[in-house]
């Protein structure tokens, strides 16, 4: 492992803390942080205001690879802008989750996306935790740590729930968990870990929990 700069990669299903741990990890250990996530985001924004419909994938494929993405790699600041209009509470909202896999399940978007977050990845000094669907084996295949955090259903469901409060029902909690997972997973394996990638199973265990034992991981890693 390269002693001057860390790279951490972090796959995993919706709801699995995937995100809460990897900007977790990233400030104790003073690294920058990537939510790709909010890039698939970022780019479902540039499409719906471009006035594409989500069934048009030339239409989308123009509209996101043509798009200014900038996010923010700061753990304690969440900021994302896109075509210089900052989307960061909008790439949240339920009608930005529905149509996200317009994007996601799209290979030319993927690829696009991908090329992004290496570059973000390169470019960060000391180094970066990254999260995502394909982080591990796609993106960051390289990454000095790989670990695929997952949960059982139920969990991912609760966490998911927590975050959002009363603003979803059960059907919508459920479209947004499990049907985003079995559409992203047309493309991309992130429930079974590849060859060099740690699988953690957090269902029972607490934030800081899994916290710690991924930065066990790393100082294992680096000797
Ligand atoms: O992690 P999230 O819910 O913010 O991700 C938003 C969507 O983007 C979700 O449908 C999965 C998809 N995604 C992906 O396919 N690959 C990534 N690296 C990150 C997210």
């Amino acid at each position: 492992m390269s002693t001057d700069r860390l790279v951490i990669a972090i796959d995993g299903p919706s709801g699995s803390g995937k995100s809460s741990t990897a900007r977790g990890v990233a400030k104790a250990l003073g690294l920058a942080y990537l939510d790709t996530g909010a890039m698939y985001r970022a780019a479902t924004c540039a499409y719906l205001d471009a006035g594409v419909d989500p069934s048009d994938v030339d239409g989308v494929i123009r509209a996101t690879t043509g798009a200014d993405i900038r996010v923010s790699t700061d753990p304690d600041r969440q900021e994302v802008v896109v075509n210089g209009v900052d989307v960061t509470t909008r790439i949240r909202e339920p009608e930005i989750s529905a149509k996200v896999s317009a994007v996601s399940t799209v290979a030319e978007c993927r690829a696009n996306l991908v090329a992004r977050q290496r570059a973000i990845i390169d470019a960060a000094p000391a180094g970066i935790v990254a999260e995502g669907r394909d982080i591990t084996t796609v993106v960051a295949p390289d990454a000095d740590v790989r670990l695929l955090l997952t949960a059982d259903p139920q969990a991912r469901m609760a966490r998911r729930k927590a975050e959002l409060g009363d603003k979803v029902d059960a059907a919508a909690l459920a479209d947004q968990v499990l049907r985003r997972d079995s559409d992203d997973s047309l493309l991309v394996n992130f429930t079974t870990a590849a060859d060099g990638v740690t699988h953690l199973d957090g269902t029972f265990l607490t934030l800081q929990q899994v916290i710690d034992a991924v930065l066990g991981l790393i100082s294992d890693a680096r000797g």
